[in-house]
Formats: C-alpha cells, sequence, structure tokens
C-alpha cells in the first residue's frame, strides 16, 4: 500500500469511505509515515527540513490511516513515564474534514489507555485548537511560535485518573 502525493488530483472529489487505522509495524509502513509527514510538514508547511529517523521515533508507536486503499494520514505517541506526548499528526490535505484526523488520534488515545498513561500532552499549530479541545485537550499556558507557526501547548488528563 503506498501513500498518496497530497497533491495528487483529489481535492474537488474526495474519498467518503470509512476510515481505517492500524499500528505501524514495519520499515515499508514507516516509509508511508515519513512520506505523509514530507508532503505536509515540509512541503506545504515549510514547518521541518526533514521529517525522517526524529530521533524518539524508534521509541514510539506511529499510526497510519487509510480510506478507499489510500494512506492519507498518520500520528505518533511517545510513552515517557505515565505521561504521553503525542507529535507528528497530518491527513494529506485533499483528504482533511474526513474524519481521518479524528480517527487518527482516538487510535492513538487508545494506545495511551492501554499504556495507562495518566496525562497525554501535545503541541497543538492554533488553527487546530478546536479539532484537539473535541479530542477532550485543554489549552496551557502561553501560545509560541515554532518554525514561524503559532502553537499552543494542550494537555489531556485521562478520565478516572485526574490529579488529586
Ligand atoms: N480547525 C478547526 N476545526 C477542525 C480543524 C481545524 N483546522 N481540522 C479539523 N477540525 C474539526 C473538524 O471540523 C471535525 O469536527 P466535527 O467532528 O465536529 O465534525 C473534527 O475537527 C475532526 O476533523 P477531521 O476531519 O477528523 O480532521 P482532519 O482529518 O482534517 O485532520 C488535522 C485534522 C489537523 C490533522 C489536519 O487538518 C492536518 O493535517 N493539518 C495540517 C497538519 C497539522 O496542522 N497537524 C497538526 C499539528 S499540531
Amino acid at each position: 500500500m503506498t501513500a498518496l502525493s497530497g497533491s495528487e488530483g483529489r481535492a474537488t472529489n474526495p474519498p467518503r469511505g470509512e476510515v481505517r487505522t492500524w499500528l505501524v509495524t514495519s520499515p515499508h509502513e514507516m516509509a508511508d509515515v515519513y512520506h505523509i509527514r514530507h508532503e505536509v510538514f515540509v512541503l506545504e508547511q515549510g514547518f521541518a527540513r526533514d521529517v525522517r529517523d526524529n530521533p524518539d521515533d524508534r521509541f514510539s508507536s506511529h499510526v497510519l490511516a487509510e480510506v478507499d486503499g489510500q494512506v492519507v494520514g498518520t500520528g505518533r505517541v511517545t510513552f515517557y513515564g505515565d505521561e504521553a506526548q503525542i507529535v507528528w499528526v497530518a491527513v494529506l490535505k485533499p483528504y482533511r474534514n474526513r474524519g481521518v484526523g479524528r480517527a487518527v488520534m482516538e487510535h492513538l488515545l487508545r494506545l495511551c489507555d492501554e499504556q495507562g498513561s495518566q496525562l497525554i500532552s501535545l503541541n497543538a499549530q492554533t488553527h487546530a485548537l478546536r479539532f484537539y479541545e473535541s479530542l477532550g485537550f485543554e489549552p496551557v499556558g502561553r501560545r509560541f511560535y515554532m518554525a514561524n507557526i503559532e502553537h499552543q501547548c494542550m494537555v489531556r488528563l485521562q478520565p478516572n485518573r485526574e490529579a488529586s
């Protein structure tokens, strides 16, 4: 299965099929992860120059998402003791607003549940604040700029694990 280019001509007729997500287990699937990151964070946003071999990648869990057999979304969670950090959540542009990002996040959150994570954090690009708020994340602290894109730290205390 090969991920599409974000610029391939599907913007006017994106798929509406069911979203399937899964945990990455092979180097071949990691190539799809890097492809989607590259399309979104390098080519589209100019946020990063190189999205491969991020130091924590090998210690992290990666999720891919497909619609109609096309791999179009990804995200990563890294576990640090009782905490989890979510990064590199991306959906190819022509496939946005179809529930792919939500499906990726819900899979990552299930992994956090399985690990018994008590607190999940992420640095949200501020355009996506409502997306993350709808998934139970709350803003913490002041907004800041990373690679010229405004960000906001957000956290989610896991249900039934609220700090006393
Ligand atoms: N601003 C506000 N709301 C948004 C949003 C945005 N940028 N993106 C999605 N939403 C909302 C949707 O309307 C939807 O709401 P609903 O469930 O009430 O209908 C919900 O969030 C889920 O949307 P979904 O279709 O699953 O999101 P997506 O597949 O478009 O993926 C991103 C969302 C943020 C992953 C995607 O826009 C993306 O890849 N952006 C570029 C990379 C990026 O910014 N990544 C995040 C880094 S922090």
